[in-house]
């Protein structure tokens, strides 16, 4: 199975934000994960568009945007059109949540949808044939470093197996306290594309030992 990791710049060094985008690039890193939280959906601020546009300048790797905000429908043109190549909105966050993924697919963007912790699989049902990505959150979110719940692995082994049984392509993506130590548990349930924030930016060995390290036990 085709296995991706996507460092979340949400930990990274905002001193020196494309250093640390060209040590991604240079370990080997697979997409850039751009958290945008709006202090209403999560109780923090991070990026706008002006920053996915500074990122898609400073890396080739595709902008992986994860939209943690309680309106995503007023927000997804806009960072449609500073380059994102992905983006994820939270199933919590829809009412028409079939409507927000077709208004993603408009802009010839990637197209995923993201699972809270207390959240059952189940709400993808319908919609699951129709997405890029599903992207099961394994801390709730809001913040980088928090440790990883457990209970999500059954959540995506049951979301591999609907992904099985349609025999779809679809990316499943973990979020949340994803590190060497938890990376053998949610491989083995079945996810297939990997964010890391504090276990990449914060290595003791640096960025790209981390993704190293991480990218040999895919
Ligand atoms: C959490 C964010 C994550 C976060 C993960 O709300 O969606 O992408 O950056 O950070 P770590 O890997 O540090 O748990
Ligand atoms: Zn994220």
């Amino acid at each position: 199975m085709n296995r991706v990791i996507a460092p979340s710049i949400l930990s990274a060094n905002f001193e020196n934000l494309k250093q640390d985008l060209l040590a991604c690039e240079k370990a080997g890193a697979d997409w850039i994960h751009v958290d945008v939280m709006d202090g209403h959906f999560v109780p923090n601020i991070t990026f706008g568009p002006l920053i996915v546009e500074a990122c898609k300048r400073s890396t080739s790797l595709p902008l992986d945007v994860h939209l943690m905000v309680e309106d995503p429908d007023s927000m997804i043109e806009a960072y449609a059109k500073a380059g994102a190549d992905r983006l994820t909105v939270h199933q919590e966050a829809c009412v028409h949540l079939d409507r927000t993924i077709q208004h993603i697919k408009s802009f010839n963007v990637k197209a995923g949808v993201s699972i809270n912790p207390a959240t059952s699989p189940i709400v993808l049902t319908e919609v699951i044939d129709q997405l890029d990505l599903v992207l099961v959150m394994t801390v709730n979110p809001g913040f980088g470093g928090q440790s990883f719940i457990p209970n999500s692995l059954k959540k995506i082994r049951t979301i591999r197996q609907e992904i099985r049984r349609l025999g779809l392509d679809t990316w499943l993506e973990v979020d949340g306290g994803i590190s060497q130590a938890t990376l053998p548990a949610v491989l083995e349930a079945g996810a297939n594309a990997f964010v890391a924030g504090n276990a990449v930016f914060n290595h003791p060995e640096g960025i790209e030992t981390a993704i190293r390290k991480i990218k040999e036990m895919f």
